[in-house]
């Protein structure tokens, strides 16, 4: 976590992201559960999500996007010092999907030793993970840091669960975080948090060592996504509310001086709580959850990417990042374009 300083040590040079082609809307599910497209964009504000197709694994979603930052950020793959991905969908459990990445990086120029890791903190991982690559890059241990948020949570949901399925959707989005060169822009601060006592409101419970893979884990779909919905949802109002609060407080900031917040786009209700508690307009929020649905760690960066590509975000601009999730993890990020 960095607290403010008169300059900021780092700065994001690109943005990219990708979606996978498929599209699944309401209607669809409609025609497959007991569900309605006025109660998922009612209760949620999701309309539609991206799926990926059975041949993408998550490295490769997660490569798209890192092409288009660092394609972005104009500089070669042969000088990125390290790739981190904010992940709970890898391709695989061992190795990272980090080093799926960084192989396919290296056809590009990447060193062959590129240091590359997952980061396990579900919908907050892209946070997390800037907020390392800023310490990374401040202490001059990188010059280059690749962050990626990607999730395949379409193979990790429970299909015949309403409550969950309806929500998320696949998709990746990276930053190429380098020095900031003085003039004021760069990462501000960040500020990360986690509490283990609401572990149960959200996560997988099997497949792992406290309850590896069986039978009855499959049978019990025990390795699938869990969530107790309104638990989540009165943390996250708080948490993330807190968090943008300490993210202006820390920089010496008034709602009024926020020209963007890019949340994570978990259910447009949270966040309608989160503007009227921080008194942010909600013209300021950029909201994208209607097209993409849920794509956890992807959320943030997937936003960003597509803001600064429609020309919203200019430069000097004020931007806050929030984001919460499975932990139950969260943080905030301030960046002055
Ligand atoms: O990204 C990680 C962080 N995640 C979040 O921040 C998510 C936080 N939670 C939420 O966004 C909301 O809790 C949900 C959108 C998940 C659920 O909204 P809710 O207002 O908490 O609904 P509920 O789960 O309490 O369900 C209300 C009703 C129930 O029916 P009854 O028992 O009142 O008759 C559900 O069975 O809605 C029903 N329901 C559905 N109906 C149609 C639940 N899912 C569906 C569905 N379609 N897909």
């Amino acid at each position: 976590m960095t607290g403010p300083s008169a300059q900021p040590g780092s700065r994001i040079l690109g943005t990219g992201h990708y979606l996978p082609k498929k599209v699944l809307t309401n209607q669809d599910l409609e025609k497959v559960m007991d569900t309605s497209d006025a109660w998922i964009a009612s209760r949620t504000g999701i309309r539609q999500r991206h799926i990926a197709a059975p041949e993408e694994a998550t490295s490769d979603m997660a490569t798209h996007a890192a092409k288009a930052a660092l394609q972005s950020a104009g500089i070669s793959a042969a000088d990125i010092d390290l790739i981190i991905v904010g992940t709970i969908s890898p391709d695989v459990p061992m190795p990272s999907a980090a080093v799926f990445v960084q192989r396919n990086l290296v056809a590009l120029g990447t060193r062959k030793d590129c240091p590359a890791f997952d980061l396990s903190a579900a919908c907050a991982g892209f946070i997390y993970g800037l907020s390392i690559a800023d310490a990374f890059v401040r202490a001059g241990t990188a010059k280059h840091v690749l962050v990626i948020g990607v999730e395949l949570l379409s193979r990790i949901i429970d299909w015949t669960d309403r409550g969950t399925c309806v929500l998320f959707g696949d998709g990746a989005g990276a930053v190429v975080v380098g020095p900031a060169t003085g003039d004021g822009r760069g990462i501000l601060s960040t500020h990360i948090y986690s509490d283990g006592s609401m572990i149960e409101a959200l996560q997988i419970p099997g497949g792992g060592s406290r309850l590896p893979f069986s039978q009855e884990v499959l049978d019990k779909k025990l390795h699938l996504v869990q969530m107790v919905g309104m638990d989540v949802f009165k943390y996250a109002v708080k948490a993330l509310t807190a968090s943008v609060q300490t993210a202006l407080a820390a920089n010496k900031m008034a709602p009024g001086d926020v020209d963007w917040v890019i949340p994570h786009q978990a259910n447009v209700r949270i966040l309608d709580a989160v503007q009227s508690r921080t008194g942010i307009a909600k013209e300021h929020f950029f909201i994208n959850i209607d097209q993409t649905a849920n794509t956890s760690s992807a959320s943030v960066p997937i936003a960003l990417d597509q803001a600064v590509r429609a020309g919203k975000v200019k430069p000097g601009q004020s931007l806050v990042f929030c984001a919460l999730g499975g932990g139950i993890a969260w943080g905030s990020a301030l960046v002055r374009w």
